[in-house]
């Protein structure tokens, strides 16, 4: 048994998708979510400067006494998911290799659509992931840069972000694909739009149950899951406006955020310099 908490990273609140399905799957873990409010969007950033994110944030969690860290972010992820797990000593566990893998298996016609951060989309890795399982398979990628500074606006009715939405997904549906891979974190936020622009016949992919489970999964082959009679509790840190966190982290997770608490960026880069 282990009584630490699962440490969860994100550039914004898009990882609180992810977290939701760990709470699902693992509701007796404790868990520390942070939030990189200041520095969000990632998805712009050249891939070298996410990673230093990425190990700076990770860095600190480690620091703070987590016994996993989960990067619930595809664009760190993509950018450093390799250097996290060289520099940790605790286990790293990232996202999109399940959403490859569902893709690959929900396809009828292999034709499969990404809709995903800039910065994803030019790591290609989830064109090599796809390649990997189906050779055969045609990936279409479209970069979707209006669509995060949008969400964390909390902008759910904003005609511009169904305008948006519309935008990305044309040339999906010009390419007739099938099956579509919600490639960041942030896009189950406003899975109803993305439904209503897609319609029933083409398969939305988003597998945070997945990586609830290879967490769960992870902590139980490791001997480090916490005692299963428990209830898990919840701690929010983010480096931006504890109140933007708090607001969105409400509305999606129906929970009261009872504790966001501040970081300054100036401890992360501390962590990571240690
Ligand atoms: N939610 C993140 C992702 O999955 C980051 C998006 C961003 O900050 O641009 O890619």
């Amino acid at each position: 048994m282990d009584a630490r908490p699962v440490g969860v990273f994100d550039s914004g609140a898009g990882g609180l998708t992810v977290l939701h399905e760990c709470l699902v799957t693992m509701p007796h873990e404790d868990f520390v979510y942070l939030g990189d409010g200041e520095r969000c969007p990632y998805g712009p950033r050249p891939a070298g400067e996410i990673r230093r994110f990425a190990l700076e944030i990770a860095s600190y969690l480690e620091t703070a006494g987590v016994k996993l860290i989960l990067a619930a972010c595809n664009s760190a992820t993509a950018a450093a998911l390799p250097a996290l797990q060289e520099r940790l000593s605790v286990p790293v566990v990232g996202v999109l290799a399940p959403e490859a893998r569902a893709a690959v298996q929900a396809t009828r016609n292999r034709r499969i659509g990404l809709l995903a951060t800039e910065a994803t989309v030019c790591s290609g890795r989830y064109t090599s992931a796809i390649r990997a399982l189906d050779a055969g398979a045609h990936v279409h990628e479209v970069a979707c840069p209006g669509l995060v500074p949008l969400i964390e606006a909390g902008a759910g009715a904003d005609p511009r972000l169904a305008d948006a939405v519309r935008g990305y997904a044309a040339p999906l549906k010009a390419a007739g694909v099938d099956t579509v891979i919600l490639g960041c974190t942030h896009y189950p936020l406003i899975r109803p739009v993305l439904e209503r622009v897609f319609g029933r016949d083409v398969t939305l992919v988003f597998s945070a149950g997945e990586t609830a489970r290879e967490v769960a999964e992870t902590l139980a082959r490791k001997g480090i899951e916490n005692d299963p009679d428990r209830e898990g509790s919840c701690r929010f840190l983010t480096t931006g406006e504890p109140e933007e966190l708090r607001a969105l982290g409400e509305r999606f997770l129906q929970l009261p955020l009872e504790r966001v608490a501040r970081v300054a960026l100036t401890e992360l880069a501390r962590a990571a310099a240690a």
